[in-house]
């Protein structure tokens, strides 16, 4: 028995510039796809996986995210004592699901240099990392991080999720090179590159924002220096721990969304909105009345 995967680390102290001026004043990760703040989803999505503690890395300016999961007595008494009892459970629940803890990261120097910050608050256990901006749905099966613990406890190794992405896309991930084909969904790392040109990329296999990590990512991440970017890249340090130890790499089975993206955030919203029963048909009748136009 491999020890259990109990944390998960979001890391949330970016600026989001891309959604400015919406971020201007509101952390990224708290605007809504339909009502739910992304963040929540990915919360959700650790809770389902069987994880205990939630380490969310901010930063000062991101204190928002804190009034959020913290309990509000007096406003759930409110919705009480206004008969709103699914409305009261519902932020009840947003407190209670999970232990949330809070690191902050003050300076901006890579995802790398984030989950360096969490040491402490990991110690020496698994732990997976969820990326804010993917967003990732498997209607109806074991959501992403539910099969990488699978894929952990099995093989006792870290796991990095991917898919296949679009030749125009590779340049935008870290992509992985495989030890051998993929089997049952996966196959040992044996080298990782942080945004490639597509023309030097070892394969379209993209990291998607997904990682279940062993402790030993850290001794990594303290070797780390500055990478693509100027930034000390996460990337950098799974492919040393990859020289070191087993490293899988899983083809995840889900439909994931860009919500860093613009356009990724409208797709996720429009879907899920379709996927609602108190919504499906409004919008359903939209979308008609657009394309008769
Ligand atoms: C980060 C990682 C990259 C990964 C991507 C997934 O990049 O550095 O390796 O593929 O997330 O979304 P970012 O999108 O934060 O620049």
């Amino acid at each position: 028995m491999y020890k259990r995967v109990r944390k998960a680390v979001i890391p949330a102290a970016g600026l989001g510039t891309r959604f400015l001026p919406a971020t201007k004043a509101l952390a990224k990760e708290m605007l809504p796809i339909v009502d739910i703040p992304t963040l929540d989803y990915q919360v959700n999505e650790a809770v389902r996986a069987g994880v205990e503690e939630i380490i969310l890395i901010i930063s000062k300016a991101k204190e928002d995210i804190k009034k959020h999961f913290s309990r509000e007595e007096e406003y759930e008494n409110y919705l009480l004592s206004k008969g709103k009892v699914e409305e009261a459970n519902i932020i009840k629940e947003i407190a209670t699901r999970a232990k949330i803890t809070y690191v902050y990261q003050n300076e901006m120097l890579g995802l790398g240099h984030a989950i360096l910050c969490t040491k402490e608050a990991v110690g020496n256990e698994p732990f997976i990392v969820i990326l804010g901006d993917d967003l990732i749905i498997n209607e109806g099966g074991d959501n992403v991080s539910t099969q990488m613990v699978k894929v952990y406890n099995e093989t006792g190794a870290s796991v990095i999720g991917c898919q296949e992405v679009l030749p125009e896309n590779v340049s935008k991930y870290g992509i992985m090179a495989l030890k051998s084909e993929l089997k049952d969904r996966k196959a040992l790392l044996s080298d990782m590159v942080e945004k490639p040109a597509l023309e030097v990329a070892p394969s379209r296999l993209a990291c998607l924002g997904r990682y279940l990590l062993t402790p030993g990512i850290f001794d990594e991440l303290e070797n780390t220096k500055p990478g693509k970017g100027g930034e000390i890249q996460l990337t950098d340090a799974i492919k040393t721990l990859a020289q070191k130890e087993d490293v899988y790499v899983y083809d995840f089975i889900g439909r994931r969304y860009d919500v860093g993206d613009k356009y990724g955030f409208v797709e996720a919203t429009i879907d899920f909105a379709l996927k609602r029963d108190d919504m499906r048909d409004k919008v359903l009748n939209h979308i008609k009345e657009l394309l008769n136009k």
